[in-house]
């Protein structure tokens, strides 16, 4: 059949119908809020960059997290920003580091609240790269070494998901049987699958104080013309025992999210960066769009390539939205 017995434009004529026949809903269950954390009481320094988000004291992000669980969001990944850098890194995995007393925190007061960090080394090099240095060389296998104990510490402090946003190879696995080893056979791993060495991650370089002292992540992130690479990326993470995979960002490589939808049967997340989120608002900002319809838009087009979770600085405002 066809025109004129075919009228698409019959189940688009009112809210009713139109909401009746739509595919892909952006759920208040679909989201997850990233929030940085930094040493100090009483703190809530607006990042410039990022319309909205604040690095938070410890005291703020429980404020925070309340707020977010009434909200009705279910989990916040957590970026601890150390006062304290050195060459290996050392705050990631101390026992009383920031993202460890951050999470603790949130475990203890808002216990509804899943706690996700985010295990790298980048926030906490001197040289913030994501591992360890031989020269300007970041090492893959002492590397691993570092996230592993990373991770296990975030564990001990509670978080119930590792987000691993490094990119070395093998550290999946590395981190699963060092959860396992520890008495954390529970804790999931969120894998950074395909991670890509994006522009559009400064302004979150700009939050969490991690831009490299030189050079760039070339190296160790995806070149972003490789579609089936991140195919091999992901089978290799889930291999090696990842629980959820996740494409960043989101927008430019809505290709790979689809791809993946079709290929793997595990949870898939996005994470809609810093930069994606920045240009909606500052275009906003000038007038130049609606940021709230073009945010929604960018969602939705994230959950209907594939995804299962958001991670997005925009938690709050769409989960108060959706009321
Ligand atoms: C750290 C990390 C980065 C992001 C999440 N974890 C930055 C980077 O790889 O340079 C980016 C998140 C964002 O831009 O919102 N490895
Ligand atoms: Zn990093």
């Amino acid at each position: 059949m066809s025109f004129p017995d075919t009228r698409m434009r019959r189940l688009r004529r009112t809210d009713t119908l139109r909401a009746m026949v739509r595919e892909t809903r952006v759920g208040k269950d679909d989201l997850i809020l990233p929030l940085f954390v930094v040493e100090g009481a009483g703190v809530r320094e607006p990042v410039a960059s990022m319309p909205g988000v604040s690095r938070l004291s410890v005291d703020q992000l429980v404020v925070e997290a309340k707020e977010v669980r009434d909200l009705g969001i279910p989990a916040v990944i957590l970026f601890g920003i150390p006062d304290q850098k050195d060459a290996r890194g050392s705050g990631a995995d101390a026992e009383d580091g920031i993202v460890q007393r951050a999470a603790r925190a949130v475990r203890d007061q808002v216990p509804e609240l899943i706690v996700i960090t985010d295990v790298c080394l980048c926030e906490y090099t001197d040289h913030g790269h994501c591992g360890l240095l031989d020269g300007e060389h970041v090492m893959n296998d002492p590397s691993v070494g570092r996230l592993v104990e990373t991770a296990v510490s975030h564990a001990r402090a509670g978080a119930q998901i590792v987000a691993p946003s490094d990119m070395m190879d093998g550290r999946v696995a590395a981190i699963r049987q060092g959860l396992d080893e520890n008495g954390f056979e529970d804790v999931a791993i969120l894998a950074y699958a395909a991670k890509f060495a994006s522009a559009y991650y400064g302004p979150f370089r700009d939050a969490a104080d991690s831009t490299p002292a030189f050079g760039d992540r070339r190296a160790y992130q995806m070149d972003p013309p490789n579609r089936r690479e991140a195919l091999r990326e992901m089978r290799l993470d889930l291999a090696e025992g990842a629980d959820m995979l996740m494409v960043k960002p989101a927008l430019a490589y809505l290709d790979v999210l689809a791809d993946a939808r079709r290929e793997f049967d595990v949870p898939l997340a996005a994470y809609h960066v810093s930069g994606e989120y920045a240009m909606i608002h500052a275009a906003a900002e000038r007038g130049w769009i609606d940021g709230e319809r073009a945010m929604e838009e960018a969602l939705v087009s994230i959950k209907r390539a594939g995804a299962d979770l958001i991670l997005t600085y925009a938690a709050k405002d769409v989960a108060r939205r959706i009321g």
